[in-house]
């Protein structure tokens, strides 16, 4: 990959991918169809699908549209074989909640990185609720089995020590399978779509602050959701935009959901040009269009509550950070190291190696912006290594179209995990 010269067009990014996991899971447990459209054709979100399939419910999947033919909250079937999970923790860690719930024994795994991810914070409040979950190898990461709860599963009020929208939706989902109300509270508040999206099919859950209580019912009722498109892979565009020259972009069709938007109020610090067009609401949640165009960057510091708003983003901001003047500091994200790679680790390794001056932190980073070493330059071209981690392959993708020589990805095809054309569409507005 090379510097480009200019980056121009109008693009829309793929499907929400949370949203698209959560349309699949929630499709499964209601009565009747439930349609999808806008779904994110990620190796990810195909895992759920195909675990799903693998319990007995039958899913038609045409390009961006999928309907789910729903079996209810109790119709699931035991599946006859492991159920694979593949990189994704949204999948593991989701469906292990509705599985706590089931009259059958399952087991599930998945690829090397989430053989080492942790699953403790989920077994912790299940085991609580009175669900048999145990992880075979006995480390606390999957493979995981999940057995009939002996005495069925018992609502609970757990205090969670981390703000991550994976457990409590594992909580909340186990939750409607539970004798009374459960209730999970954060530290800080993560992505709240299993809330807004549990509701819409017809569950009742309400939220106070940080904490998010569910009250069992009986029934879910399947519904036809537009899948808005995805700000997490937007992000990439958004740095592109800010960091290239002569760029002008527009990112049509973005989920701006507050509790995922923190990458739009960290560009608007750093000084970014960054328009907020057409601004609506799609299937409830927050949807706009993104202008951005060449900005002037400055550092900025990025900690607490924002942070669950961005995580996923880190990386690319990172790279932003790099052309920015200044330092930016990046703090209260120890939550990096246990993604699909140690993110602090991989996006320092790589960030270095493309002559940018940057430390890591315990619970974070320091990038010290416009620090090349090799002249004006804000990158220099590297053997970037990706460690398999999409987000790590996408943020040095974009990083390389500043970079100072070649820069070649060691697995670029792993960002068919989350954006499969990412590529293609990369290319189409580059040097336009
Ligand atoms: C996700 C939650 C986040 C995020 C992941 C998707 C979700 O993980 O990093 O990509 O869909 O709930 P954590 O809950 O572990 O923070």
């Amino acid at each position: 990959m090379k510097r480009i010269t200019s980056l121009k067009g109008k693009i829309k990014v793929p499907g929400d991918k949370s949203i698209s996991h959560r349309g699949i899971m929630f499709g499964a447990i209601s009565e009747g169809i439930t349609e999808l459209d806008g779904f994110l054709n990620g190796a990810d979100c195909i895992s759920t699908m195909n675990c799903f399939r693998s319990m007995g419910i039958s899913i038609t999947h045409e390009g961006e549209h999928v309907t789910i033919h729903g079996k209810g909250l109790h119709g699931l079937s035991a599946p006859t074989n492991m159920l694979d999970v593949g990189n994704s923790g949204t999948t593991t860690r989701l469906i292990s909640g509705i599985l706590a719930g089931q009259p059958f024994i399952s087991e599930l795994n998945g690829d090397e990185s989430i053989q080492k991810r942790p699953m403790k914070r989920i077994m912790t409040p299940l085991l609580q609720m009175g669900s048999n979950i145990t992880s075979l190898k006995g480390n606390d990461c999957a493979p995981l089995r999940i057995s009939p709860a002996t005495n069925g599963l018992k609502g609970i009020s757990y205090e969670s020590n981390v703000a991550s929208a994976q457990v409590k939706s594992c909580v909340l989902l186990a939750g409607l399978y539970a004798d009374s109300e459960t209730s999970v509270t954060e530290p800080v508040l993560s992505r709240n779509h299993t809330e807004l999206m549990l509701n819409g099919f017809g569950a009742n859950v309400t939220s106070l602050g940080t904490t998010a209580t569910i009250t069992p019912n009986p029934k879910l009722y399947g519904q036809k959701i537009s899948v808005p498109g995805d700000i997490s892979s937007a992000a990439y565009f958004i740095v592109a935009g800010a960091i290239c020259p002569n760029a002008d972009l527009l990112i049509e069709n973005v989920n701006t959901n507050p509790t995922r938007a923190g990458i739009l109020h960290v560009a608007k610090t750093m000084g970014a040009s960054l328009e907020f067009l057409n601004r609506r609401i799609v299937s409830g949640e927050e949807v706009c269009d993104l202008h951005i165009t060449t900005s002037d960057l400055a550092g900025c510091e990025i900690s607490g509550d924002l942070i669950p708003t961005l995580i996923d983003e880190i990386p690319v901001i990172a790279v932003m950070a790099a052309c920015a003047k200044g330092d930016t500091i990046i703090k209260d994200a120890s939550e990096l190291k246990v993604k699909e790679s140690n993110r602090i680790d991989t996006v320092i390794e790589n960030l270095s190696a493309m002559g940018v001056s940057c430390e890591a932190l315990d619970d974070g980073m320091i990038i010290h912006g416009q620090s090349n070493k090799k002249g004006s330059d804000f990158f220099y071209g590297a053997n970037i290594h990706t460690y398999m981690d999409h987000r790590i392959a996408m943020s040095f993708a974009i990083a390389s179209l500043c970079a100072n020589g070649e820069t070649t990805l060691d697995h670029p095809e792993c960002v068919d995990i989350s954006y499969p054309t990412f590529y293609e569409t990369l290319s189409s507005i580059s040097n336009k």
